[in-house]
């Protein structure tokens, strides 16, 4: 079960007014959503947006056996759209805007979707569940883009320090027959790389898949979109609450609202953390990060 990530602070940080009206960017089983939903009351206003559908149907489930319920809206959709779906609801602004980026211990483990080295599954890795053919999946990045973007992407989006012989063995390998599953690719990293850092703490395919799952979503491109937007959505006063969960994620929000500062003040110098009881109870907490701005004009 997905333990929702810094939620006591997150929720503070929100600030959230009766009778206000918030987003949930990435309200998967509703972990965050709830809570917003009981603290902005009937008279308010919560918008839910996930691009994993399946997810969604459940936080709607429980949403709705909320008493005294906000108005709750819900799109299956990407966050870089947010401007788009408020002017499709008819909202100029929203008080709050909450984004809890990357993906939930159940996409992680239980979805199929091939996210998790620790299962051979086929190399899909999109957050979105529904097959459309329109998606970009692992699959045809590791099977037909050049070696070059896949080493880029490697160590664009996750610092691989073998990015270079991870891709030309993943090349090599490609000529012989497709490279189809999570564990076929897990056996060419380990085949790039050499052996102490096999052994290390962290395993050898994890910069490997996160980057490629950054990849297929366009992640670092929605976030930009997203923070983009922030300025223009939110109200005066107005929070936004983001949680992240590695090194490049945080880089890119902490440079987007740094440049955003004319109008997004960061509420705090430094990202808040879990506490060390949070990190007892839920170890993959350890590395999330969470930021907060607040729109001054
Ligand atoms: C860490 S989980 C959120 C968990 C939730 N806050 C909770 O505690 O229950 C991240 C969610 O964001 C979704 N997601 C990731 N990128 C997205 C995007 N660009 N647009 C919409 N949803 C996205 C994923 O599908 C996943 O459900």
């Amino acid at each position: 079960m997905h333990l929702p990530v810094l939620l006591k602070e997150s929720i503070d940080g929100l600030q959230i007014k009766k009778g206000g009206i918030y987003v949930d960017c990435t309200t998967n089983r509703g972990g965050h959503s709830i809570e917003i939903a009981k603290a902005v009351g009937e008279k308010g206003t919560l918008i839910c947006i996930d691009l994993d559908n399946e997810a969604l149907v459940e936080a709607r489930e429980k949403l709705e056996k909320i008493k005294n319920k906000p108005e709750i809206h819900f799109f299956h959709s990407n966050f870089r759209h947010l401007a788009s779906i408020l002017e499709n609801l008819k909202i100029e602004n929203v008080d709050g805007v909450l984004a809890d980026l990357g993906l939930s211990s159940e996409e992680l483990d239980e979805s199929g979707r091939g996210f998790s080295f620790r299962f051979d599954e086929p190399l899909k890795m999109t957050f979105d569940a529904s097959e459309r053919e329109d998606q970009t999946t692992a699959y045809e990045i590791i099977n037909n883009w050049s070696e070059d973007t896949i080493a880029d992407i490697l160590y664009g989006f996750a610092d691989e320090t073998y990015s270079h012989r991870i891709a030309h063995r993943i090349i090599e390998r490609r000529k012989e027959k497709p490279i189809a599953t999570t564990h076929e690719l897990v056996d060419i990293i380990a085949s790039a790389v050499p052996a102490m850092y096999r052994h290390r703490k962290t395993h050898f395919a994890t910069k490997t898949f996160q980057a490629l799952r950054m990849a297929v979503n366009d992640e670092i491109g929605s976030i930009n979109d997203l923070i983009d937007a922030l300025p223009k959505v939110l109200n005066l006063n107005g929070r936004a609450c983001i949680i992240t969960f590695h090194s490049t994620e945080d880089r890119i929000v902490k440079q987007g609202l740094r440049a955003k500062s004319e109008t997004l003040k960061m509420i705090n110098k430094k990202a808040i953390v879990p506490g060390e009881e949070e990190l007892k109870e839920n170890p993959r907490s350890r590395s999330a990060q969470l930021r907060i701005v607040e729109k001054i004009c």
